[in-house]
């Protein structure tokens, strides 16, 4: 393998400037005199899409045959990194088959909205959760020897005006909410590459976000990869690469790579910029190649297939189940009624450059008749078409078989038309064809289990009303009928839990008035209260809140203890017991929140710190052990510009949603913290609710006209009027009168004493 910084000693200009910008579609430049090779990357992320022998780049669905995984709509609900971390490993080996290096994804952008297009292609609403995932995917797919591309950076939370939007969003939101996934995953995971969105983020396009690309994805978190741009997000070439873009994609044929070499010899651009990206370029091309050439090794299919059906069971949410209604009997007599096209044609997949042409793909329908044969009778009967037309024969057709049926079974759901990259949703509801027949079905036989096709969610409260148990499936992959048949008929446990809050109407969601914006601009102005921070501040009822998911047994939760080592360091150890108080093995997500009882800053209720999927067999118990580090106790401070610990009380809750809390403690924090320097910009309050600031001012003032330190004493009412206002204009506004170099004692003087900030309340 080639040496990359004897390659780049050697390399001109024109090749440094080739090599920075793709080669075509799909692979980047090589130097082939140096022994340079060209990289393939490929999109994902939920399967490999290698485009076809002979594919033109606008014929984006011809692609190679490969497994079709869960989305991460899905697999985001299974709450398993060690799922995550064997798909990973899966998707290397088909990889390498296919001759790809560099697989592109995963998405962990946040769920702002629920009518955001691509929700499908993401996690969750909450970063802790899809940055923990997120690293073990990329671990798994980059130990098998393929590099990972971490997209889309940043604030890419909506599909409306993608390529122009500016996303206004404040840092300590961005700290706290849109970036941690990324982090997470950078710091844990190491992706060979990061890509950065098409959007703007406060006004400056992402491809051009000095701050974004350098400072706090390198400088902060230590990045050490390339960061490619999403296709077709470059504007200004020459800005791009100053700030921290190493590999414009696609390629455009030679544009690109003629004005970064003109920049070069005009002097508008350092040579040493150029090196820098095509530096990095050359390490991931070395690294990425070392352990293997060109060979491609066959992919095991058929084992893929099999973890892409217990991945869909894992990632399926059973969202009411009355009486255990489910798992249906296979031995029960009567006929079993399947209802809806989706049990025919499946909706496995989403729509965009994540889409996969699936090895196999199996209809629910089959694998049910087949797992009952001879045991039940199936009758199918479409009920309604997937372009969303009523039709009146269809439906009564669908009564007809279901008034005759023991049981039915209803596949509701979004065809492909209705959500998908590039553009947002509209609406949350599923379409009025299938509710109407749905309502109609429940008249003729209440005996409805319904099962659910859709990426983003859909509102599940009028289906509830008409269903004994609700299964939500999401696009589950290509052997997610199979999974189904599985979970209905108690084969496998439904084992996901919901990574989003389903609300009760859209209009409950934070972002509500604020989504998507203005063609220019969308304002995050609910700020850091996304999902379930907002329901919870809020009080708002949910539908289903973030967390919620059945089992077919129950779980109990008992010996909390919560344990702090040393109080002046933020870490704590949580311990707990999970007992399977049912009677069959199942799994449960035991999910740890974390509330800073005495924040001064305005926090969230709850926030999600720590979780395990525990499985156990009827009657076991496990102690789960987890760790809580300062992090998880930190919030964005922006006033001292960095994480901040506050001293004081933090409760520790443990249970299986966010809302259904079975344990909790209190632990003290005595972590140091020093008081943010005053200024004359500081209001009065501030200065008044320090003592040797309250008496540096008082000393500073006697002098002069004390309409204002009389107040200190006597005029409460006063002093709280004026508290507020910066001191600067307080004095201007009154009649004291403090010279430059009383002002300039004072403040040394009030700021002398080190010791913590008084925090409100306490
Ligand atoms: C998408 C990326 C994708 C890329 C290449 C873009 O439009 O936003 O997620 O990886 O295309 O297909």
């Amino acid at each position: 393998m080639f040496d990359p910084s004897d390659a780049l000693s050697r390399m001109t200009v024109d090749e440094k400037a080739a090599l920075v910008t793709g080669a075509s579609m799909w692979t980047t430049a090589g130097v082939e005199r140096l022994g340079v090779p060209s990289l393939v990357l490929s999109d994902g992320p939920h399967g490999v899409r290698r485009a076809a022998e002979g594919a033109s780049s606008s014929d984006i669905y011809r692609t190679e045959p490969a497994t079709a995984f869960p989305t991460a709509c899905a697999t985001g609900s299974s709450w398993d990194p060690a799922l995550l971390e064997e798909i990973g490993a899966a998707l290397a080996d088909e990889c390498r088959a296919l001759g790809v290096d560099v697989l592109l994804g995963p998405g962990v952008n946040i769920k702002r909205s629920p009518l955001c297009g691509r929700n499908f292609e993401y996690f969750s609403e909450d970063p802790v959760l899809a940055g923990r995932l997120a690293a073990a995917w990329i671990s798994g797919l980059q130990r098998g020897g393929v590099g990972a591309s971490l997209k889309h950076f940043a604030a890419n939370n909506q599909e409306t005006g993608r390529m122009r939007v500016s996303a206004e969003v404040d840092e300590r939101t961005l700290r706290e909410i849109y970036f941690p996934a990324f982090e997470i995953a950078v710091t844990g995971a190491r992706p060979a590459s990061v890509m950065c969105s098409y959007n703007a983020i406060n006004g400056t396009p992402a491809a051009e976000h000095e701050w974004l690309l350098t400072n706090v994805l390198r400088g902060d978190w230590g990045f050490e990869g390339f960061v490619v741009s999403d296709w077709g997000a470059v504007g200004d070439p020459v800005a791009s690469l100053r700030a921290g873009l190493d590999l414009e994609m696609p390629g455009t044929r030679g544009r690109t790579a003629a004005a970064l070499a003109g920049a070069v010899a005009a002097g508008t651009l350092s040579e040493a910029d150029l090196d820098r990206a095509a530096g990095r370029i050359l390490r991931a091309t070395a690294d990425l190649r070392a352990g293997h050439g060109q060979d491609r090794p066959a992919a095991d299919f058929g084992r893929h297939d099999d973890l892409a059906r217990r991945a869909a069971a894992e990632s399926a949410v059973l969202l009411t189940n009355e009486n255990g209604f489910l798992p249906l009997d296979p031995g029960r007599g009567g006929t079993l009624a399947v209802i809806g096209e989706f049990a025919h044609t499946p909706r496995f997949q989403g729509g965009g450059s994540s889409h996969v042409r699936p090895v196999r793909v199996r209809a629910a329908l089959d694998e049910l008749v087949a797992a009952v044969a001879g045991r039940r009778e199936v009758v199918f009967t479409p009920g309604f078409t997937l372009d969303g037309a009523a039709s009146p024969a269809l439906r009564d057709e669908a009564l007809g078989v279901a008034t005759a049926a023991e049981t039915v079974v209803m596949f509701l759901g979004l065809n492909e038309a209705q959500e998908s990259e590039g553009f947002d949703r509209e609406s949350i509801d599923l379409p009025a064809v299938q509710l109407d027949l749905l309502r109609a079905v429940a008249a003729v036989n209440p005996r409805i289990a319904v099962v659910l096709s859709n990426g983003g969610v859909v509102l599940t409260r009028h289906v509830e009303r008409h269903a004994r148990a609700v299964l939500e499936m999401w696009l589950g992959g290509q052997a997610s009928g199979g999974a189904v048949a599985d979970i209905l008929l108690g084969v496998a446990e439904p084992g996901g839990r919901l990574a989003e809050t389903i609300p009760l109407a859209l209009s409950d969601n934070p972002s509500y008035v604020n989504f998507p914006g203005t063609p220019d601009q969308v304002l995050y102005g609910e700020r850091h209260y996304v999902g379930y921070r907002w329901y919870d501040k809020a009080g708002r009822e949910v539908a289903h809140p973030f967390g919620h998911g059945l089992s077919y047994t129950t779980f109990g939760y008992s010996d909390l203890r919560a344990e702090v080592p040393d109080p002046a360091r933020a870490e704590a150890t949580v311990a707990f017991t999970v007992t399977n108080t049912g009677g069959r093995a199942g799994s449960d997500v035991a999910q740890v929140y974390v509330t800073d009882v005495d924040a001064s800053a305005d926090r969230p209720e709850r926030e999600l710190k720590a979780f395990r999927k525990v499985r156990l067999a009827a009657g076991e118990s496990r102690r789960v052990e987890l760790r809580l580090t300062e992090r998880d106790f930190a919030f964005w401070d922006v006033r001292r510009n960095r994480w901040t610990v506050e001293p004081g009380t933090f409760r520790v809750a443990v249970g299986a949603s966010s809302r259904d809390l079975r344990l909790s403690a209190d632990i003290d924090l005595a972590v140091p913290l020093s008081p943010v320097p005053l200024t004359l910009d500081s209001t009065l309050g501030e200065w008044t609710a320090r003592r040797a600031a309250r008496d540096a001012l008082q000393r500073a003032m006697t002098d002069g006209d004390d309409r204002i330190s009389r107040a200190f004493g006597a005029d409460e009412a006063l002093l709280s009027m004026v508290a507020s206002m910066p001191l600067r204009r307080v004095l201007a506004i009154g009649t004291a009168d403090i010279s430059d170099d009383a002002a300039t004692a004072m403040l040394e003087q009030a700021n002398a004493e080190g010791r913590p900030d008084p925090v409100p309340g306490r």
